[in-house]
This record gives C-alpha cells, structure tokens and sequence, in this order.
C-alpha cells in the first residue's frame, strides 16, 4: 500500500476531497486510518476520540491480524477508554497537542519520559507493537479532539522501521483537514440520533442503541454479503457509508403513528397494527423523490424493512430478490435485535430461541444467504451488542 513520495501531495489533496464527502462518522475514521496508515505504510492503527475528558478507543486497523483472520471485525467494537494524563502515550500527546514518535515502545523504562507502554491490547489481540506515531487531532480553534496513535512502519521487506520525519509531518499535515472532517460527520451522527428521538419520543431509551445496534449489524452483515459477491472495495466503502444512517433510520415513519399505539404496553390489535404497519410507507414519504443516494436508501429501507423473502410481508408484498438487499438486511438486523431485547410490549428472549427463530425463518421471512452470513458473523453480532447496551438495563 506504498505511495511514493512525489506522488503524496497530489494524494493529500484527493484524500481531503474524499473526506469532505463521507457522511457517517465511522466511515470517516476507517478512511482517514487507512489513509493515514498508506502515506506512512503503517501495518495498523487506532484512533481515539475525546469524550468526556476521557480517550474513547473509537476506531482500529491492523493489516497483520486482519490477513489471520479477514472477517473478523470485532476488535472495532471494543469498548474502552484512557484518561488524558502523561501516563499513556496517548493521554501524553493529547495533553501536550504535539506529535510524538517512539522507535520502540519496548525501549522506553529507564528513558526520562512520564509515559510508558501499556502492551495489555497487544496481549488480547495477539500482536507486537513496535514503532509508534501519535498525532492529535486539533482543531483550528485548537481544540483537542481525539489522538491518531499509527502503528508499525514497514520497509520494503516487510520489516518494522522506525517512522520519519517526512512521515510525522505528512500525518500532521493530513490529520488537521481529517480533524475538521470528523468535527463535522459527528454533528451528522448526532443530528440523525437527534432526528430520531424525535420520531420515537415515546421510547426515547430504546431507540437510541437500538438504532446504533441496527446500523452497525446491517454494516458488517453487507459487508461481508459484498464481499462474496466480489463488490470493489470503492464500492462496498460507498454503499457501507450511507447504509449506516439509512438503517438507522429505518423506523422513523413511527412519528406518524400515535402515542397510544406505539407505546401500548400490551399486544395490539387487529386495527392498531393495521395502523401500525403504515409506518414502513410513512417513513418511505419522508424520503421520497430527494436526489441525493443517501435519500434513496433511506427511502428504499423504510419502504422495505417488513417485506418477507416469501411474499408475506408488507406493505407491497414484495418477494425474495425483489425486495432489496438493504431492506433484507435490515429487516433480519430488525428483528434479531428487537426479539433479544425487551421492548414496552414485551419481554426480551432467550438468545438460543432467538437464534432458533432466525434460522427457522430463513427462506421464509428471511434472505436464507443473510442468515446464514449473520450466523458466520455471529462474533462481531455480540461485539456490537456489548458496545450499545440497551440503557434501562
Ligand atoms: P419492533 O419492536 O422494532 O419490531 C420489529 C419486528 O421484530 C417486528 O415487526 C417483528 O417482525 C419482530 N418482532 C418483535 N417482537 C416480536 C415477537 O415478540 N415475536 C415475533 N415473532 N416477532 C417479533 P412487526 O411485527 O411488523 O412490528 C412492527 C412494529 O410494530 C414493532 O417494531 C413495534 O414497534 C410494533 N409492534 C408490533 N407488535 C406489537 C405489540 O404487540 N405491541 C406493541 N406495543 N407494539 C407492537
Ligand atoms: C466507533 O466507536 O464508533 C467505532 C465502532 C463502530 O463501528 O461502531
Ligand atoms: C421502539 O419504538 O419500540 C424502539 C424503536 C424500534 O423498534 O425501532
Ligand atoms: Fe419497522
Ligand atoms: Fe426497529
């Protein structure tokens, strides 16, 4: 993944402008890694974003073990923090706002630094951290925002090297347009939540890691659909960017329906799930006739969400392919995530019965090849479900 070095400022430029049209913030950071990783041709890396006056780990990347095992996401959705002291490599350079580059994190005791290595991810993730590059993310008003922390620089030979100069200051350079960009997507991310509060006032503590569950199922359901069906990578980043959101969106057509449905703490019936059921069209409305992709999927999923791969679903009854892909996923993302929590009308199931249920109905609620994809998956299903805890709970 090396670029050579006349060719880096030409890159730095169309990165930026790649940047600047990514709209979900999880995609930004898996761009601005993977970027940032190939100016520098880093084998991993990590990106931590400040929340709270803590160092939330936030993003992660690392070549070596995806290569032992390529569909294995779930190191994304861990869930930890560092505090912002001169303790931590990291906590030190957000402190400081300077980057740092380390040769060999092993060689620093007995040097005069406060920091030391913490080698405990290394240790659960199997991997040896050698040469590090850590630079803040800083905002023009110089606001610390989170810390890049890169990992590893190889050689042509695949040999672990110190970083450069020219690296340290390419990353810099780079990491202050990537910083106004990730300003601006977690805006996005927290307007959609916002949004979607909004719709589902009624069961405000159910919706918002539900939604988070729901997008982040649907993505690493499509993403490994996309992969079996040999998508470019181009593609699949593309499609996996607005396919978040969208997802996540999948029931705000719910503001449409009264208080007194939505919230019944019973089952409903006939009539109000009549009444119910016109939320997948009512979503579908907000969307309709806008021009932008991200426009068209949202429609294209609230339309689609409850349409079963036999033909039983509603509201138009759409069957196997005809239904599509982002609403087949979804809709398998839905439902395993609303039968393993609880809900104001009902109690959350046993895993094994809920996982019995799906592969019941794959063939007949369900795409039988996402079934059996989410199974494969099942690993990074509970990674997210650790990482968005239902709140009442
Ligand atoms: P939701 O809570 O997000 O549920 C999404 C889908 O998960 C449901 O779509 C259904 O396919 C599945 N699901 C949820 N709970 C169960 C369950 O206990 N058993 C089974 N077999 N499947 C379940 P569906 O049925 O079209 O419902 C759409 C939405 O309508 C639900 O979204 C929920 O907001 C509401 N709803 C459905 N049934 C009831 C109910 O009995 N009482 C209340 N208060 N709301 C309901
Ligand atoms: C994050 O902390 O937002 C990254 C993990 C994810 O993909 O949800
Ligand atoms: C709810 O309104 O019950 C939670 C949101 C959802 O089901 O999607
Ligand atoms: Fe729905
Ligand atoms: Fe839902």
């Amino acid at each position: 993944m090396t670029i050579k070095s006349e060719n880096k400022l030409h890159e730095l430029l169309r990165i930026n402008d790649e940047l600047n049209h990514i709209k979900d913030i999880d995609s930004l950071l898996d761009t601005i890694l993977y970027e940032t990783r190939r100016l520098t041709n880093a084998d991993a890396g990590s990106i931590f974003l400040l929340e709270e006056d803590r160092l939330n780990f936030s993003y992660v990347q690392n070549d070596t073990l995806k290569k032992e095992n390529p569909h294995n996401n779930k190191e994304i959705y861990s869930n930890f923090s560092i505090s912002i002291d001169e303790q931590s490599i990291a906590g030190y350079v957000a402190l400081k706002g300077k980057s740092l580059a380390i040769d060999n994190v092993h060689e620093l005791s007995g040097r005069d630094v406060p920091y030391s290595f913490n080698c405990s991810f290394d240790e659960i993730a199997g991997y040896r951290t050698t040469s590090m590059l850590t630079i803040p993310l800083i905002t023009t008003r110089g606001a610390v925002i989170g810390v890049m922390q890169i990992i590893n620089a190889m050689n042509e030979k695949g040999e672990v090297i110190p970083f450069s100069d020219s690296d340290e200051s390419y990353s810099t350079f780079f990491a202050a347009n990537a910083t106004s960009a990730i300003e601006k997507g977690k805006m996005t991310r927290e307007m959609i939540l916002r949004m979607i509060k909004m719709a589902e006032l009624r069961d405000p503590k159910e919706t918002g890691a539900h939604v988070n569950r729901v997008g982040a199922y649907s993505i690493e359901i499509f993403q490994r659909w996309a992969h079996i069906h040999r998508w470019k990578f181009d593609q699949i980043k593309k499609y996996k960017d607005i396919l978040r959101i969208a997802a996540m969106l999948h029931d705000v057509g719910k503001v449409a329906i009264s208080d007194t449905i939505l919230k019944k703490p019973a089952r409903l019936d006939e009539q109000e799930f009549k009444i119910m059921k016109t939320h997948a069209y009512q979503g579908a409305k907000l969307f309709k006739g806008n021009v932008s992709d991200l426009d068209d999927l949202c429609y294209e999923i609230a339309y689609s969400h409850h349409e079963k791969w036999n033909g039983q679903g509603y509201p138009r009854k759409l069957r196997g392919e005809a239904i599509p892909l982002a609403g087949r996923i979804v809709a398998l993302a839905d439902v395993y995530d609303a039968l393993i929590s609880a809900r104001v009308y009902k109690d959350a199931w046993r895993e094994e019965d809920v996982l019995a249920l799906l592969k019941e109905e794959a063939g007949h609620h369900f795409d039988p090849e996402l079934v059996s994809i989410f199974l494969e998956i099942y690993d990074v299903i509970k990674a997210i479900r650790k990482k968005y805890p239902d709140q009442h709970q």
